[in-house]
């Protein structure tokens, strides 16, 4: 018997405030396998960009090896497409992933500290237990610091409400912030146990690291130091503010780029793709010298096609990449140099326009935006 597909549109999880499509696969009646898309927006070269987050996809462990994951991969990919996606990521397991077009484009980072170390730090700023009135300072900071980092997921105020209310084994989510009640100017969140000090957010911008900043790691040096920890753990990009405090008393920073699995993604519309970067690009464009200026950038994917962004005159910059490699150098996860080594063409074009435009970086979306 044929295979049916089912497509039923949902509300996803209320810190998310998205919407959700459920997608089942039945055989006679029974659901053999099912995935989800999440209608999510998320930065992607300094612009918000429509993204698909892939998650839940699973086929019932009687019915593996017969093709049905890939049928409801191909029809995620097929409904993204039609209903104007423009990127989609999920977190994969090894080796499947790639199947369907996507690619890692998120490391994972680990920022480690010794607890002793923490006592470096003098802690000027009171830290306290987030209030409902700080909801909207959290997500001001949260929108701030990640104003230029690709992966990063839109928060709404409800995120952080939502978050307060939820319980995790038990253990009600801490939300600690520096600054005054409904004015925080930094702040870090828990996973619920405390006993597990497991840090999923830490946003703290620039001109409050020495002062936020500084607090905060000296409050959770001292929570460490009473459960009797060595080190601290922060799931931090080594660009972030707070990383160059952190250097300043010493840590160890590690990146993990995995081979094929994790945080992956796949172009599911290059016109929309360049729709929406179009503005952030053209920004870009106005910090370069004028005669570096291009006046048209064509983005030249030989498998999936092509897509113009133009902006007035000057030459014309051709970035020639698998729509693979393209993501990831939009993402800023791999810069251009390497990517064109691995896969461009004998004609190298102007790398160095193509560098500046679109530098490496580290892309990152927090965990708990994970689905
Ligand atoms: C992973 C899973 C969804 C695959 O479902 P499936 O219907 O058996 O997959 P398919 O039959 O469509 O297999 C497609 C291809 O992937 C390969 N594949 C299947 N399971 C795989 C796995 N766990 N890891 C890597 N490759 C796998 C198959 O060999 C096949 O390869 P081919 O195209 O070269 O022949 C299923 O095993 C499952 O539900 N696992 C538990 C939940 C899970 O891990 N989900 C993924 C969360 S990110």
């Amino acid at each position: 018997m044929e295979p049916e597909m089912r497509f039923e549109q949902v509300d996803g999880p209320r810190s998310r405030q998205c919407k959700q499509c459920k997608l089942s696969l039945d055989v006679a009646g029974e659901t053999v396998g099912r995935a989800e898309i999440n209608d999510l927006t998320m930065r992607l070269a300094s612009a918000w960009v429509r993204m698909g987050g892939i998650a839940n996809v699973v086929v019932q462990s009687q019915h593996r090896g017969k093709g049905y994951a890939s049928r409801l991969m191909r029809e995620a990919v097929s409904y993204m497409e039609r209903e104007g996606y423009a990127v989609s990521i999920l977190f994969g397991i090894p080796d499947f992933y790639h199947r369907f077009g996507y690619v890692p484009v998120t490391s994972e980072y680990n920022v480690s500290v010794a607890v002793r170390d923490t006592e470096r730090l003098s802690a000027t700023t009171t830290v306290r237990e987030a209030q409902q009135e700080d909801h909207a300072g959290l997500l001001d900071l949260y929108t701030r610091a990640n104003a230029r980092r690709s992966g990063a997921v839109r928060r709404t105020r409800v995120f952080y409400a939502a978050l307060a209310d939820e319980v995790w084994w038990g253990h009600p989510t801490r939300i600690l912030v520096a600054g005054e009640t409904g004015h925080p100017t930094g702040y870090m969140l828990l996973e619920g146990d405390p006993a597990s000090l497991s840090v999923m957010d830490v946003i703290v911008p620039a001109e409050h690291v020495a002062t936020a900043g500084a607090s905060l790691i000296a409050w959770l040096g001292q929570e460490a130091l009473a459960r009797r920890r060595e080190r601290l753990r922060l799931p931090v990009p080594p660009d972030e503010p707070l990383v160059g405090l952190l250097r300043g008393i010493g840590c160890k920073v590690e990146t993990t780029y995995p081979a094929n699995y994790g945080g992956m993604g796949r172009i599911v519309d290059l016109a929309a793709l360049a729709t929406a970067i179009k503005p952030a690009i053209a920004d870009r464009i106005q910090t370069l010298p004028v005669e570096a200026r291009p006046g048209r950038v064509e983005l030249d994917c030989p498998d999936t096609g092509q897509a113009h962004l133009e902006f007035g005159s000057g030459s014309l910059l051709t970035i020639r990449l698998p729509q693979q490699q393209l993501l990831q150098l939009l993402m800023g996860y791999r810069g251009i140099d390497e990517l064109w080594r691995e896969h461009g063409g004998d004609d190298a074009g102007d790398l160095a326009a193509i560098r500046a435009l679109f530098p490496a970086g580290y892309p990152h979306m927090w965990e708990l935006d994970h689905f």
